[in-house]
């Protein structure tokens, strides 16, 4: 069983348990989201459900429109009855590590308007603790002006070892759907106090987010190597 095929099951289980008609869905971002769309367009299909889609990402907003599923916004649909995302490490009290692509802020803020957020994940992703499995470190979406200053602080507070993101190497930096750079912070102390973390790094000046989704799951679909689900 490929991880391809353990993405597509976890997918299909949770846009089979928690899309209902009548519902505004917030699409997320990555390789996984791709077969929970693809599931959901055959439903919206064959069942005729009405739902309204929220993009994560410039590429969760061509997913909802390559599948011909109804586009929404913030602006008119402020709550979102359920997100479903992907995430790039899971651990043992639900905290993920967000933004391996890039769209931690959005991924964020409309996890922040939904009812449940809930994750889909290949069997790689599920964790005890953060870092365990995920070795590129946390992302923190940054305005480019303040990258350097960010990076000193973080690292004084909390040590570790920071990288500015570039697509290949000795190209520019990564710039994201707002703008920003990311930096992707290579944390050694796996014992910190993830939301204390999480508050403390967005009060830095210049931050406008971290991949750090603390007490914002509900609940997480692992698709296993042998085709299986694990919940949590
Ligand atoms: C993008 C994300 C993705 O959800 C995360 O990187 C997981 O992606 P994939 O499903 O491709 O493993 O946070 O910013």
């Amino acid at each position: 069983m490929s991880l391809e095929k353990a993405k597509q099951v976890a997918a299909f289980r949770a846009v089979d348990e928690f899309v209902k008609s009548d519902c505004v869905f917030g699409v997320g971002s990555g390789s996984t989201v791709v077969y929970a769309v693809q599931r959901l367009a055959e439903r919206v299909e064959l069942e005729h459900l009405k739902v309204v889609c929220i993009p994560t990402s410039f590429q969760a907003k061509q997913l909802i429109l390559k599948h011909n599923l109804k586009l929404g916004e913030l602006d008119t649909n402020p709550i979102i009855d359920v997100t479903i995302d992907g995430a790039d490490e899971v651990d043992s009290n639900m905290t993920l590590i967000k933004g391996g692509g890039g769209c931690l802020l959005q991924e964020k803020i409309i996890a922040s308007c939904s009812k449940a957020l809930i994750v889909i994940a290949d069997y790689t992703k599920d964790s005890v603790k953060l870092g365990d499995r995920y070795k590129k470190g946390i992302p923190i979406e940054v305005i480019p002006m303040a990258y350097v200053p960010i990076k000193n602080k973080v690292l004084a507070m909390y040590g570790g070892e920071i990288k500015l993101r570039s697509a290949i190497a000795k190209a520019g930096p990564v710039v994201t759907d707002n703008g920003n750079f990311i930096l992707d912070w290579m944390f050694t102390n796996q014992d910190l106090d993830w939301e204390q973390v999480n508050t403390s790094v967005k009060m830095i000046p210049g931050v406008v987010e971290i991949g750090l989704f603390v007490k914002m799951c509900s609940k997480a679909y692992f698709g296993q190597p042998e085709g299986t689900v694990v919940e949590r």
